[in-house]
């Protein structure tokens, strides 16, 4: 399976695996694929401890890191965030909106002295910035961007220090801008994908992408959870996958347990493209809590950044609710997640989930050959 991006990386098998947990981006890159761990939750100094975590236990092999640097967002035109009040632009609907549905569902306060979630996540420029600063101090092999471009002056960082960059997109519009923009890789994200997401398929999404970057290698995303997903989309033209919602039950995971049985029960119609996380679209678990988003009540969502800093402290104790186990307490409990969460039937190590990539996208193969007469076993 050493294919040209393989060589480039000095990775065996071209499967990315994003996730937020540092034992997920170790397994993958020990398991011969390429861990990536997204920095969009981390402040600066948090990033760093997670980065020499990985660098003491990925046994030398390598890995990449995963910014946030978005082309539109709420501040961007104003100098970037901290130049207004954003907290002021929140409206009392939406707080007394997010309030009752707590109460509703029984969600007690943070115990004292606990503190919420970061309010203002690393959906910015500057967040992005202070992020790749911390990541070229370490050994990365890989510098990813999502939601637009990266900075061309980012570029040229990362390949002067021989990293290579790749950036998501979910239309060719914007695959041609990365392009542009000097990435390596370009990554196509279809509909199905879990997280932020755009609206077109993989099927259709990814040969366009292919053709329309070439020679730019391109990576298929959104629908990947199985060896037979994995050879569909490099027979459509990918150089490899990036996968995300399929780590998210493994055995490495952070996610509680609550969420991973969660994710284990729910089928490919129970997930949502929603605006409630962010203010952009993402694919995530229907929940009680997309549900009231989605509703009649629903003062609908706030652009980026104001619907995360409106939610966290909200989804914080949501989080630490079900962690109780009480009956009930797990129903607005939710995460980002693509369809093929209903591909999900329990939870195995992360190096067992890239042996069965590698192997049934191998037997995939072999089996479209026997179909199409070109091989000889029966
Ligand atoms: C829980 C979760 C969080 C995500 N957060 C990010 C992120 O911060 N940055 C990013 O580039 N992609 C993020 N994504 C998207 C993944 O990078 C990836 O494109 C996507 O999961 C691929 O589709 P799949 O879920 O069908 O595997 C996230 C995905 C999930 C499931």
């Amino acid at each position: 399976m050493k294919t040209p991006i393989c060589e480039k990386l000095g990775i065996e098998y071209p499967i990315f695996a994003f996730s937020h947990c540092r034992d997920v981006v170790a397994a993958v890159s020990k398991a011969g694929g390429l861990g990536v761990l997204g920095a969009v939750a981390f402040s600066p100094e948090e990033l760093e401890r997670e980065l020499v975590w990985i660098d003491e236990h990925v046994d030398g092999k390598p890995y990449g890191v995963d910014t946030v640097m978005p082309a539109a967002y709420l501040g961007k035109d104003q100098g970037d965030l901290g130049k207004i009040d954003l907290q002021a632009m929140i409206p009392d609907e939406h707080k007394e909106f997010i309030k009752g549905l707590l109460e509703r569902y029984g969600v007690p306060e943070l115990p004292a002295g606990q503190n919420a979630w970061e309010s203002l996540l690393g959906w910015s420029v500057s967040a992005g910035r202070a992020h790749v600063e911390i990541a070229m101090k370490h050994p990365i092999k890989l510098l990813a961007n999502a939601l637009g471009p990266p900075p061309e002056d980012v570029v040229e960082r990362a390949h002067s220090a021989g990293v290579l960059v790749a950036a998501l997109c979910g239309s060719v519009d914007q695959a041609v801008k990365q392009k542009e923009a000097g990435v390596d890789i370009v990554v196509a994200s279809g509909y199905e994908a879990g997280g932020h997401t755009g609206d077109i398929s993989s099927l259709v999404l990814v040969p366009q992408v292919v053709d329309a970057v070439a020679p730019t290698p391109v990576l298929a995303a959104g629908g990947i959870g199985s060896g037979r997903q994995m050879a569909a989309a490099l027979v459509l033209g990918a150089s490899g996958v990036w996968t995300g919602s399929l780590w998210l039950a493994t055995a490495e995971s952070d996610c509680v347990p609550a969420l991973k049985e969660k994710l284990i029960a729910a089928t490919s119609r129970d997930t949502v493209r929603s605006k409630c996380i962010s203010g952009k679209p993402a694919r995530q678990l229907k929940t009680a809590w997309t549900d009231a988003w989605d509703g009649a009540d629903s003062p609908g969502t706030l652009p980026m950044p104001l619907q995360w800093m409106a939610t966290s402290e909200a989804l914080t104790r949501i989080y630490q609710h079900a962690q109780t186990r009480k009956p009930g307490s797990a129903q607005l409990l939710g995460t980002p997640v693509g369809q093929i969460v209903g591909q999900i039937s329990q939870m195995k190590p992360a190096r067992e989930v890239v042996r069965e990539l590698v192997e049934g996208s191998l037997d995939a193969v072999e089996r479209a050959s026997q179909i199409l007469g070109l091989s000889d076993a029966d």
